[in-house]
Formats: structure tokens, sequence, C-alpha cells
């Protein structure tokens, strides 16, 4: 399938580590010019030296601070035009009973997965609307399709994402922009592929110890968890042409765990 990529401006939010690091070498390997936005400017500059050189721009982004956000759509627009492809895929979280868990994380969860989605998404489209095309592909979750064990407050920041998308699909559809979602289940992280700010060098890495991952792949139909090279034909088809007809839509790439 030609997708036609090639040529096309993309900002992906969190590209620097596992699954957005995956999105952006699928763009790139099409053709596309990406930026990266993203807080670890170090792991960003590393998925830009393994590119071919000018294809990837790295911006030192925080998606929860709204000058930061604005700062990154502008130089985006000097490097490299007007943006077709947005991907939400910056997100944080730590898997914790809500009983146990410090308000702190809470704050940070919905910081990053719900605001960081409206500011980049709201800094974005003015430019969308005035050439009337855009496709928005955000990184969900299974757990805000089912409500996870231990993902409660996470669980709802993604379940967010999933309508703000329908919301914004019905409301920008009319001006040629497609708003949909790919959910993963467990995709863990390699200390290769993932920076200092990546959730999987830190706490929430340290939790999935190969027992649990070999438990929770017993779990998948697909008897396997998941790779972040899973999750990009899925991103890059809905961020292409040949997805032209749908929108609001929401994706599971999780080898079957949630089925809906
Ligand atoms: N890996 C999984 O098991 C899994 C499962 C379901 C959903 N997801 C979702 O997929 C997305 C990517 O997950 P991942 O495993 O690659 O995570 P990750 O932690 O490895 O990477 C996230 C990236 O976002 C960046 N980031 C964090 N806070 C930021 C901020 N405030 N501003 C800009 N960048 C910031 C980090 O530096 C990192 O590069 C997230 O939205 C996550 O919630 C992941």
């Amino acid at each position: 399938m030609e997708l036609g990529l090639a040529g096309r401006s993309a900002i992906v939010t969190g590209g620097a580590s596992n699954i957005g690091r995956a999105i952006v070498r699928g763009l790139v390997d099409e053709g596309a010019l990406v930026t990266i936005a993203d807080v670890d400017e170090a792991q960003a500059q590393r998925v830009a030296d393994e590119s071919p050189p000018g294809r990837v721009f790295v911006d030192r982004t925080d998606v929860t601070d709204v000058e930061s956000v604005e700062g990154m759509v502008q130089r985006t627009l000097a490097a490299a035009g007007a943006p077709h492809i947005l991907v939400n895929c910056a997100g944080w979280t730590i898997d914790r009973l809500f009983l146990d868990k410090p308000r702190s994380e809470w704050e940070r969860e919905i910081a990053v997965d719900i605001w960081g989605f409206i500011n980049v998404t709201r800094a974005l489209l003015p430019h969308m609307v005035a050439q009337l095309y855009g496709r928005v592909v955000s990184i969900g979750s299974d757990a805000g399709r089912i409500g996870e064990w231990r993902e409660a407050v996470y669980s709802g920041t993604k379940a967010s994402v999933i309508a703000m998308s329908k919301s914004l699909a019905r409301e920008l559809g009319g001006r040629g922009i497609t708003f949909n979602v790919v959910c993963p289940g467990i995709v863990p992280g390699q200390r290769e592929t993932s920076g200092a700010a990546s959730v999987w060098s830190g706490e929430q890495g340290a939790q999935f110890t190969p027992e649990i991952l070999e438990k929770a792949a017993r779990a998948y139909p697909l008897r396997r968890v998941g790779t972040p090279e899973d999750i990009v034909p899925a991103v890059l088809f809905l961020a292409s042409d040949c997805a032209s007809y749908i929108t609001g839509q929401t994706l599971s790439v999780s080898g079957g765990y949630t089925m809906m």
C-alpha cells in the first residue's frame, strides 16, 4: 500500500523513546520530515542521529507547558512548514493501587497525558485548519478502554484522550482533519532505545520484571507483549491519506488483549 507520506511534515510528541521513537523511524522511512517534541533532548538527538540527515528536527518541548509548546510549533513551521501530521505520544505513569498513590503522581499523569494532548493539539490546529488538512493520531492505551488494575487515574486520562478525539473529529471533520487513537497494551522499553525520561528507565520499568512480563503475555490471545514496531503500521496508516475516510476511531494494537 502506498501511504503517500513522502514530504509530509509531522510532529511526534514523546518521540525520543520506545513507542514514539519507533513511530519517528517509521515516518522517516516513509519519507516524512519529523519534529521530535520531547523533554529529553539528548535521547531525541540520538534518534535524529540514527536518521538520514535533515529529516528529523529535535525540539526540547514540555507538552505540559503552553509556552514551550507554542515555541515548538513556531520553530517547526520555520523548519518544515505547516505540519500535516500530529502524533500525540508523550505520556507518563507509574502503576500503583489507587489507595497507595501519591497525589503528585496523579497530577503528573493528568498534566502529561491530558494537558499535553490539549496543549499540543490546540497549538497546532489553527495551522491545520488554514490548510484544510490534518491527521491527528494519538496514543491512548487499552487501560483507557477497560479501566486497568493499578492504573485508575491513568486509565481515566487515556479514556479522556479517546473522548476528546471523538469530539474533535466531529468539530473538525469539515475542515479535512481526522482524529484517531491507537491503543497499545504492554510495550516494554529497552535500555538502548529509551532515554532517562522514559518511564521504562525508572520505577515503572523496574516493576515489569521478566517474570511479570511472561505472566502478562499469557493473558494476551497472541501470547506475547508488544514491541514498539508493532504499533507503527497502525499509526502510519491512520496518518496517511489511505485513512482519509476514518475519523473518531479507536484501534487497539495489543495482541487481542482487549476486543471491542
Ligand atoms: N509502553 C506501554 O506499555 C504503553 C501501553 C499503553 C499506552 N502507552 C502509551 O504510549 C505512549 C508512549 O509510551 P512509551 O512506553 O514509549 O513511554 P516512554 O516513557 O518510553 O516515552 C515517553 C516519551 O515522552 C517523553 N515525555 C515525558 N514527559 C514529557 C513532557 N512533559 N513533554 C514532552 N515529552 C515528554 C519522554 O521523554 C519519552 O521520550 C504514552 O502515551 C503511553 O502512555 C504505552
